[in-house]
């Protein structure tokens, strides 16, 4: 017996001592391995008799609904289908548009004509497309929907050609995009950053109607009252808190924490999408939903450039974007690792962009881009190199277009510490190049155009930004950084939180926090002294109305009272006034009589939505008034900032920065 059981356990000690180093040499991270087999294309008839499309690489099995190329099906690690089997849109492209007869249209963009592109041992590039056929039924558009699967490869690229012809009629589009429902009893985790992720809520969670939730000031808010996890009680859902800015918006998606696998949508460009870097998209919500925006009104309204006339012809290629899954059969924290490489495959396929397997001609090759260079001083004052500047190519029009600008191709970079910036990858065509400068007021254009020609490498030296200013400064508000960050956020509603802003960066995605104006302030409003208060906590992040009742809100006017020791009559002072949101808002400005016409008044301005969407900026704007001295006081002075419009809790205005500055001394 007892050497038996010597035996047993030193046979045992043998077996640890052989398995251990094998344990310990694995790479902490371990994904599963990858197949290698030329992918195929079937055409079917389905159990239902409707045909289907299958590309299958052996490790992804994907299925297209023919001709209209609905992706319905995602067969990946022995999971029949990652997408949700329940809905008919699974993964699919649509276009929201109005135009003759038609005012509210949403077209799902479903082909008619199926082709192969290209098939061969390393991919399979398939083609769903619809050209127009003079109905109202159909946006006036041609679609070609693209989709490439490639060998040893986990994930499907997909791209769009979108293209109008000039004798078409005129057309409103105010969203295209890209959206994925994924299976909803196995996708409960999400991620759109390090930093903003989480296990979620479900569909059912906001049901209103069978109770499980409350409305809220809009439909997209609910208060989750019974969701099926008690941990989410009273928790606030809202598709705009998980909103990101393109430039950060690189991937984001879900993860099966039972099965170990995720779905990634991955952006390695943002040449294709409208507005600009700063620009806030939709990422990932509840669905489980993942979609990517190419063009959108999100945080800016109907500023956006989103009307094509008759005679206006257009043509763009959308994407491509990839579909990424991944997975982590021994992984024990699945979270983690998946996130970590997804990140990875990101990394991958920045570095791989401009793609060199997409057959369209509409797409040209890194060869047939162009690069641009340069140096980008600022002067304000003396002049000095700008750093971690935004400069960028966008089609021609006046400094700052870019921010409304969907029609064509944008090209963002940032300068580095002593002024320098690469732009590569850059399609041919005619630009003006734009950028601001954080830290400086206003927006930069340079004065001539710059073509980009196939192939052709552009040097611009330097060029300068002199920001706008009149005189010295005598005071000023904030930081000029184009949001209302760094102004006082409140704390959010116990009964309407969202844990995950709690003690976090972004605490201003909390919803309701509008409201806390009303408490704060609940008879006089915001008086903001020069050398006494501080906007950290004394400037509250947004312009809002007051509250008398659920359906009476008033208009409030805010103070600045500053101290001048001296005022040159004659002189012509400066007030620089940067807003960093406004919707539906009048900003009517007045000097030292709040009962005096209004010296200043913007008009109407803005839709962007940024204060209901907790996006603590939305589209900039700038102001320089011009203040005669004879306005001006020796001793204490009070400007007013009246916000006129007053309808309901969500017209309004954040500022991003305000400056008074002195007569010219030249
Ligand atoms: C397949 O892809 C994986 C991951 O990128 C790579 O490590 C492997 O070498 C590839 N295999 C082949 C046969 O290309
Ligand atoms: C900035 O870029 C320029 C031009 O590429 C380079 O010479 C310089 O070393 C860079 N400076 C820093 C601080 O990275
Ligand atoms: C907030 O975050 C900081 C830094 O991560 C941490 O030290 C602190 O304990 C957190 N506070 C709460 C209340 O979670
Ligand atoms: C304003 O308040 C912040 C936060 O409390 C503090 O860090 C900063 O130093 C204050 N600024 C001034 C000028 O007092």
């Amino acid at each position: 017996m007892i050497s038996q059981k010597k035996i047993a356990s030193s046979m045992i000690c043998l077996l640890l001592f052989l398995l251990l180093p094998i344990a310990f040499s694995e790479p902490t991270r371990i994904l599963d391995g990858r197949s290698a087999r030329a992918p195929t294309v079937q055409q079917i008839r389905n159990r239902h008799g409707t045909r289907e499309v299958i590309v299958d690489n052996g490790i992804i099995r994907v299925s297209f609904s023919s001709p209209q190329g609905l992706i319905t099906g995602i067969k990946y690690k022995g999971i029949d289908n990652v997408l949700n089997p329940h809905l008919r849109a699974r993964g699919y492209w649509d276009v929201t548009w109005q135009g003759e007869n038609i005012r509210q249209g949403l077209d799902r963009i479903e082909g008619t004509k199926f082709r192969i592109i290209t098939q061969n041992e390393e991919q399979v590039e398939i083609s769903f497309s619809r050209r127009w056929n003079g109905g109202s039924r159909h946006i006036p558009l041609n679609v070609d929907k693209r989709y490439i699967i490639r060998k040893n490869t986990s994930g499907i690229y997909t791209y769009g050609i979108f293209e109008r012809l000039p004798e078409w009629p005129e057309v409103e589009m105010g969203l295209i995009r890209i959206a994925f429902k994924v299976n909803p009893d196995r996708f409960h985790y999400m991620v759109v950053a390090d930093n903003r992720q989480r296990e979620m809520p479900t569909d059912d969670d906001r049901d209103i109607h069978r109770g499980h939730a409350k409305a809220l000031a809009y439909k997209e808010a609910v208060q989750l009252t019974h969701p099926h996890n008690h941990l989410f009680e009273n928790q606030v859902d809202d598709k705009y808190q998980y909103s990101c800015e393109i430039k950060d918006n690189k991937v984001h998606g879900w993860i099966s924490t039972k099965s170990h696998v995720g779905f990634w949508l991955i952006s390695p460009s943002d040449e294709y999408r409208s507005g600009g870097p700063i620009k806030q998209e939709l990422t990932s919500h509840v669905g489980p939903t993942t979609l990517t925006t190419f063009i959108s009104e999100h945080y800016v309204g109907k500023d956006m450039e989103t009307n094509y006339r008759a005679g206006e012809a257009w043509k763009k290629v959308l994407g491509p974007v990839f579909i990424y899954l991944n997975s982590d059969s021994t992984g024990n924290n699945p979270r983690k690792s998946l996130w970590e490489d997804a990140k990875r495959q990101t990394k991958e396929e920045v570095e791989a962009w401009p793609y060199d397997f997409v057959a369209s001609s509409d797409f040209p090759s890194r060869q047939e881009r162009g690069i641009v260079t340069g140096r980008l001083l600022v002067n304000d004052r003396f002049l000095t190199p700008a750093r971690s500047a935004y400069v960028g190519l966008a089609p021609p029009g006046q400094a700052g277009s870019w921010q409304t600008n969907t029609k064509g191709y944008q090209f963002w970079t940032k300068t580095n510490e002593t002024g320098y910036f690469t732009i590569d990858n850059v399609r041919p065509g005619a630009y003006n190049l734009y950028g601001w400068v954080p830290g400086f007021i206003g927006d930069f254009r340079y004065q001539n155009r710059v073509n980009v020609a196939a192939g052709s490498k552009i040097s611009l030296h330097s060029v300068v930004f002199e920001p706008p200013r009149n005189g010295p400064t005598l005071w000023e508000i904030g930081v000029p950084d184009r949001t209302a960050r760094e102004y006082y956020v409140p704390e959010p509603y116990k009964n309407t939180l969202n844990p995950l802003y709690l003690n976090h960066t972004d605490r201003f995605r909390q919803y309701g926090l509008w409201e806390r104006y009303t408490e704060l302030y609940p008879n006089h409003d915001l008086v903001y002294t020069i050398g006494v208060s501080n906007y950290t906590q004394d400037w509250f992040y947004a312009h809002v109305t007051r509250k008398i009742d659920d359906s009476t809100y008033e208009p409030t006017t805010w103070q600045i009272k500053f101290h001048l020791p001296y005022v040159n009559w004659r002189g012509s002072y400066t007030l620089q006034l940067a807003l960093a949101s406004a919707s539906r808002a009048n900003l009517q400005v007045r000097f030292n009589n709040e009962n005096s016409r209004p010296f200043f008044s913007t008009g109407n301005i803005g839709r962007d939505n940024a204060i209901a969407r907790h996006g603590i900026h939305g589209a900039y704007r700038l102001y320089s008034i011009n203040v005669p001295g004879r306005l001006l006081r020796t001793g204490t002075n009070t400007i007013y900032l009246r916000q006129a419009k007053a309808m309901g809790p969500f017209e309004g205005l954040m500022y991003d920065y305000i400056r008074l500055e002195g007569p010219s001394r030249d």
